[in-house]
């Protein structure tokens, strides 16, 4: 049963086919090289993987402008290819899923073609139309200061077209039941590939009910429940995990208040205000921000993630936790973009390894699904010089050939990062395999002691006393069995004392190394915490197999 909501406990990997491997020499990713790539994720302890749109596009939003739903790009490869990529991936246990675009397509498409040179055209109404120029045109651009408009004027139509994205971006008109049977459609084309579900972009839009007079628009849920039950229907173990970047309380209607809704949403809440915590080393934020988002509805689970292939966006903090987190993640203006967010990885910008270990380790064990994004397992760098998001996307560095072993061609399709210290020179896969201190030896460490931690995805959680505003203390509850999780945001040394809710909660044996704590006359235990130091227990065994007696109740 455990195996059911498989999602609950999985480890999320999200690449894009463009950027990870070159197997035929045009510079350019490709599925053939993913699948070259499958046994060194399998290894890695990977076991879902989230490919960015591979589909054809004109690639002006690095694939997020879809021109055909349903064809590979051939940069990528042939059909035939994503198929043998997905028997690769099955064959090694691993679960694909896909983005799914459907908020928009590209203004390429034929169907946005044939919309905008016939008003008699079926497909005129699958987009979002107004003859006059809306009076709120020039509001709710998603990329300020890189879009100048929702709104812009087609001389073919001789109207104007809504877009919530750039003005390539064209939306698509959801409250169409053609629209929707064709969304439909082409879920169950990818689904009918053994695909394991979608990561679906820009939700809260997608739903958007369109009405040219006003400023911000009702949504719709039905059509989001429309999607789980057609997902539900094709593959009943299927997952809909969804960007939905809301305050705390929004979320409800998008998990469904019984779960008709989506699995999993990104936690963006607490990505944001785990920055704010590790900015000025203080637990509270983070903790404020689980207690805000929790109880989720029953098969529903939060993705924990750290960072994407887009900016790390601070446009939930306010503007005093944002300039926080800027001045000590983003103190070059380079680094900020469209006003709310940081567009770099990871590595550069937490700087040392004592950070990069805290950070990860809180993504795996706070409540949820870790997701990593590729290259970050071994710390790659940024390249501030390409525009926007991009300076995120730069090829993953395999070995310390040229263009890091991404590919031959003599002009990657973005060039590798090269020099210093994240350098594909002396960053990459190849040397850190060699290397048993490495961080990619560590996260596969710290992967495999995730999987060992069932009660993370599936028990309940609390937040412990620990004696110290720079700790937090986390038990996790499930079966009979807890853990209890310290993290020390400070750059100091810090004494927590911490009284787990448990039977046996006298002993708490370390995870990770061979160590011991026994609680003091009070029931108390004293833990020592390195400067940004964390500590994974067990409560009285060391195996959870030990305590695992009561059986588990059906979501
Ligand atoms: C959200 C995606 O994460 C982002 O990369 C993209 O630009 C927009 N949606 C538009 O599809």
């Amino acid at each position: 049963m455990i195996a059911d909501l498989w999602y609950r406990n999985a480890i999320i990997y999200s690449l894009d086919v463009e950027t990870f491997l070159d197997a035929n020499g045009d510079g350019v990713g490709d599925f053939e090289g993913l699948i070259r790539r499958l046994d060194y994720l399998d290894a890695l302890g990977v076991n879902t993987l989230w490919l960015a749109p591979f589909q054809k596009s004109p690639d002006r939003d690095d694939g997020y402008d879809i021109s055909d739903f349903y064809a590979v790009d051939p940069r990528y490869g042939s059909s035939g290819d994503f198929v043998e990529f997905m028997r690769e991936a099955d064959k090694r246990g691993m679960r694909v899923i896909l983005d799914l675009v459907i908020n928009h397509t590209s203004d390429q498409h034929t169907w946005f073609r044939q919309a905008r040179s016939d008003p008699e055209s079926r497909y005129r109404d699958w987009y979002v139309w107004s003859k006059k120029k809306p009076k709120y045109w020039d509001q709710g651009m998603v990329f300020p200061g890189h879009q100048e408009s929702t709104w812009s004027y087609d001389q073919k139509a001789r109207a104007y077209y809504y877009h919530r994205f750039y003005d390539f971006q064209p939306d698509l008109n959801t409250q169409n039941p053609e629209v929707r049977e064709e969304i439909r459609r082409m879920m169950g084309y990818w689904l009918s590939h053994g695909v394991a579900g979608f990561r679906v972009d820009a939700v809260p839009f997608i739903l958007e009910v369109p009405d040219v007079t006003r400023k911000t628009w009702n949504r719709e849920f039905d059509f989001l429940y429309e999607l789980r039950r057609l997902l539900q229907l094709r593959n009943g173990n299927g997952l809909l995990l969804g960007e939905v970047n809301v305050p705390p309380g929004e979320e409800k209607q998008y998990f469904g208040a019984r779960g008709e809704g989506m699995q999993m949403l990104f936690n963006f809440w607490v990505n944001q205000h785990l920055f704010l915590s590790l900015a000025t080393e203080r637990a509270a934020p983070l903790a404020d921000a689980l207690r805000a988002t929790r109880g989720v509805p029953n098969g529903c689970q939060w993705g924990i993630f750290l960072r994407t292939h887009d900016e790390l966006d601070l446009g939930r903090l306010d503007a005093k936790g944002r300039a926080i987190v800027a001045q000590r993640f983003a103190p070059d203006d380079g680094m900020w973009l469209y006003n709310r967010g940081v567009r770099r990885r990871l590595a550069p910008m937490l700087g040392d390894r004592q950070h990069y270990e805290l950070a990860h380790s809180l993504m795996f064990s706070l409540p949820g699904t870790p997701t990593f994004r590729y290259g970050d397992e071994i710390g790659m760098g940024d390249d501030l010089s390409l525009p926007e998001r991009e300076a995120v996307r730069t090829p993953m560095q395999w070995s310390s050939e040229r263009h890091g072993g991404f590919t031959l061609a003599d002009r990657p399709v973005n060039p590798v990062v090269s020099g210093g210290v994240y350098g594909y020179e002396r960053l990459n896969v190849e040397s850190q395999q060699r290397d048993p201190g490495s961080l990619l030896n560590w996260n596969a460490s710290m992967i495999r002691l995730r999987k060992e931690c069932p009660e993370i995805g599936w028990g309940e959680w609390r937040i412990l006393g620990s004696g110290s505003p720079h700790v937090l203390a986390m038990q996790y509850d499930w079966r009979g069995n807890s853990l209890v999780i310290l993290h020390n945001f400070s750059e100091r040394a810090v004494s927590a004392r911490v009284r787990p809710r448990a039977a046996d909660s006298d002993r708490l044996v370390e995870l990770r190394i061979e160590e011991e704590s026994r609680a003091g006359k009070s029931g108390t235990h004293e833990i020592v915490l390195d400067p940004y130091g964390y500590r994974w227990f067990r409560v009285g065994n060391l195996n959870y197999a030990l305590n695992a007696s009561r059986p588990q109740k059906i979501e």
